[in-house]
């Protein structure tokens, strides 16, 4: 089969396409002939080095796959060859077929794509653990979303909007400000290359603040959110793409660019009534339940049309190294897929 390999760690040109053995499903495993995968930001972490969960090069990076059963291992019940699942898988993603935990496997209704497929499981589930489990979100309330027409931020938004909840979002360029409107027409777009965010939000409320923060950014922008939240608000953190400069591996640049988190004072949390919350879905294996019970609930909002993943570029598996340019050069919106023919 086909696959991309992450050969070592570096730039996008460390990744090549490679003839591997075809994995064979174990215990509880399915084989799936992967129809699409998922690109994540995640995946050029791995790619870069800076992604404590990646194993070492070489390995094939992807964390989503969408595509037909073909075969299955000892003990599975309840699925079978020929049918249409997406999943959440621990690396592997970019290829042909990839094996996965049966556990995973969600099935896919009919008038699913795979490319859609390929855009729901990881984004989707970030985006509803953080705003529900962790946030708590309740009607009345404001959301800043930080890479608002990103993967995660579209997911945010669609989540949000029919809630009466106000929305503000951050996004790079005007271009994405339009994306952002289209999906959350109340939405406040704010430009952070333009305006101050925390200007911005202090001044809609009343030198409140807001009461939740979706923040996937890290660094300045966590230590200016932080001090944007109003008393009890929750920040979720759940990525640090502030660590990432394009064509570089910069372990050390990457601390730099972060140092501001090490801010937060534990007291200054008691003082000021604030929660910082944060989370990583690549340990979540032993929580298949609680995520089955969130993709159900998020299928059912699919299917009344309240969600749609938005698939802002699609390209072959080859072109996987264009796909993490223009991912690290920030000029993709919604979600980025490689099919698989
Ligand atoms: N913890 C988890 O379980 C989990 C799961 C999924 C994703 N995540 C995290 O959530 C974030 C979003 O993931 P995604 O896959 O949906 O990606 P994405 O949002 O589609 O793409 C990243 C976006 O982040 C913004 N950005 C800010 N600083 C950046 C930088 N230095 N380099 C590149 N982009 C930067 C850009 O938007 P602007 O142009 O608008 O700035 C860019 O388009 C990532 O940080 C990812 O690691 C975490």
């Amino acid at each position: 089969m086909k696959a991309v390999v992450v050969t070592r760690h570096g730039d996008e040109s460390v990744m090549a396409l490679q003839e591997l053995p075809v994995p064979s499903p174990g215990r509880g495993e399915l084989l799936i002939a992967n129809r699409a995968a998922g690109v994540n930001f995640a995946d050029l972490l791995s790619r870069l080095g800076i992604y404590k969960a990646a194993p070492n090069p070489p390995f094939v990076p992807g964390l989503e796959a969408a595509g037909v059963i073909e075969s299955v291992g000892e003990g599975v019940s309840g699925l079978k060859p020929g049918e249409r699942v997406m999943s959440f898988c621990r690396f592997g993603g970019y290829a042909e077929k990839v094996v996965i935990p049966a556990s995973f496997a969600v099935r896919m209704p009919d008038d699913m794509t795979f490319a859609e497929g390929a855009a729901f499981p990881v984004q989707y589930l970030t985006a509803y653990h953080g705003l529900f489990h962790l946030a708590h979100v309740q009607k009345g309330e404001s959301v800043l979303v930080h890479a608002a027409a990103g993967g995660v931020g579209i997911a945010c938004l669609q989540l949000l909007r029919d809630l009466g909840v106000r929305v503000f979002a951050t996004v790079g360029s005007e271009s994405k400000g339009a994306v952002v409107h289209e999906e959350c027409p109340e939405a406040r777009v704010i430009l952070y290359r333009k305006e101050d965010f925390r200007r911005v939000i202090l001044e809609a409320t009343a030198g409140r603040g807001v009461d939740v923060v979706m923040d996937s950014v890290g660094g300045e922008t966590f230590a200016r959110s932080w001090r944007s939240l109003a008393p009890g608000g929750r920040h979720v953190l759940f990525g640090a793409a502030s660590a990432v400069k394009p064509g570089r591996i910069a372990r050390l640049g990457a601390l730099w660019r972060l140092r501001k988190m090490l801010l937060v004072s534990p007291l200054g949390m008691i003082d000021r009534d604030r929660t910082l919350s944060g989370f990583n879905l690549i340990h979540f294996t032993d929580r298949t339940e609680m995520l089955r019970a969130a993709a159900g609930e998020m299928l059912a909002l699919r299917a009344k049309g309240r969600i749609r993943p938005r698939v802002g570029l699609s390209l072959p598996l080859e072109k996987a190294a264009q796909a993490h340019r223009r991912m690290q050069e920030r000029q993709t919106v919604g979600k980025v897929v490689l099919t698989v023919s």
